[in-house]
């Protein structure tokens, strides 16, 4: 810190050392949470305190900086002068101010990070294992108006030709049971660093709901169906909802040659015919990438993944050509990362605080914003 602030330029001076010596401890502070639960929580303690310490130096040097301004302005000669002085003083109060609102959010750090430190060595099941009552009832009542808003956003019937060739009509899984296996899988990507490449595909996703509710999830989401209408209904939602990271198209889940390509892939029995059903879940193993995670929430898949070459890593989640065993490992792996769903949010300004977000989100955690409800 400069020992004599005379001006504005000295204030700009001070203000970028400050914003220098943030950055180098929100960093150190990054790189410990990056390490998961090997993280030296002792360092972490000894960081936070120093950030504590200059976040409080820093109310003292702007006290100091606008008595300064006070001064100057003071002392102007005439109007002119002190137009002008303010006009000098304009960029330096700018800088102070917003580095003031940046560091306003250190709480809401340091308890994302006390988070971290103490969940390091805890693990939290993929699945609940027991839904309260109240939580019970709730769900169950929000599932059945998602499934009025299906009805309504897909009024097509089940053709002729796709009930011939063996396939379900347009028929959901209930909301909140996707999104439960949904965010098994998204923790399992977290815990195999693939942040990065999340692409999700609903094969057979009817009038695309499934697709849409992805996004949240995932950085791109696909559907595709056999039922050119349906495709249709889909992409009428998705062009309502400007998702340029989604699509529907039309394709036959028995030939479509695209399943590598996707991280994680969804189907919830689309076909009614017994020996094409595992047609279909032979093709998709087979073209899949190792280790690519597959949600197949009926019985029939629960009884074949073993001898189709899968994993089970949890609930419907299964990893495929994966054995049982780093299946299991992946679990445990993926119950140790947070429960946050931050990966799909869209990308904010860049702050002092933005390495240390971008660490912790990449685990699954992150600051808890309290959203005005009006
Ligand atoms: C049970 S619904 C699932 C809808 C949505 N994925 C969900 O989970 O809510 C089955 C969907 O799969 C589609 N489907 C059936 N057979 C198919 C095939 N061979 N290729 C592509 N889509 C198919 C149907 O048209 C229908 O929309």
């Amino acid at each position: 810190m400069l020992d004599a602030v005379e001006g504005p330029q000295d204030v700009i001076a001070e203000l970028q050392a400050f914003r220098e010596s943030m950055r180098t401890l929100v960093s150190q502070v990054a790189a410990q949470m990056a390490l998961r639960n090997k993280m030296n929580d002792q360092k972490v303690e000894a960081l936070c305190a120093k950030i504590e310490t200059a976040v409080r130096d820093y109310s003292n040097m702007l006290m100091r900086q606008n008595a300064v301004r006070t001064s100057h302005e003071a002392n102007a000669s005439d109007h002119d002068a002190l137009i002008a002085l303010r006009r000098e003083w304009g960029v330096a109060s700018t800088r102070s101010s917003l580095l003031r609102v940046e560091l306003n959010q250190w709480s809401l750090m340091r308890d994302m990070i006390q988070l971290q430190v103490a969940s390091r060595k805890k693990r939290v099941p993929l699945y609940e294992k027991q839904q309260s009552p109240l939580a019970k009832a709730q769900s169950s009542a929000s599932d059945h108006v998602f499934d009025w808003v299906h009805a309504i956003l897909n009024q097509h019937k089940q053709s002729g030709d796709a009930y011939e060739s063996g396939c379900f009509p347009d028929i959901a899984l209930p909301n909140s049971e996707f999104h439960k296996h949904l965010h098994a899988a998204y923790r399992v990507l977290l815990a195999m660093e693939k942040t990065d490449r999340m692409r999700f595909l609903d094969v057979g996703c009817g009038g695309g709901l499934k697709v849409l509710s992805a996004r949240r999830y995932f950085k791109e989401s696909d559907g595709l169906d056999y039922q050119q209408t349906y495709v249709d209904a889909a992409r009428a939602i998705l062009e309502k909802a400007d998702a340029e990271d989604a699509t529907a198209f039309q394709a036959d889940a028995l030939t479509f040659d695209g399943y590598d390509g996707y991280e994680v892939i969804y189907f919830y029995r689309p076909i009614r015919d017994h020996e094409k059903i595992i047609e279909m879940e032979k093709r998709i193993v087979d073209s899949a990438q190792p280790g690519a995670l597959l949600i197949a929430p009926y019985c029939g898949f629960a009884q074949r993944y073993a001898e189709l070459g899968c994993g089970r890593v949890d609930g419907a989640v299964y990893m495929a050509k994966t054995s049982q065993n780093k299946a299991d490992q992946w679990r445990r792996k993926a119950e140790q990362t947070g429960v946050a769903v931050v990966q799909a949010e869209e990308e904010r300004m860049s702050t002092i605080w933005t390495p240390l977000l971008k660490a912790s989100r990449h685990s699954g955690y992150d600051i808890a914003r309290h959203v005005p409800l009006i």
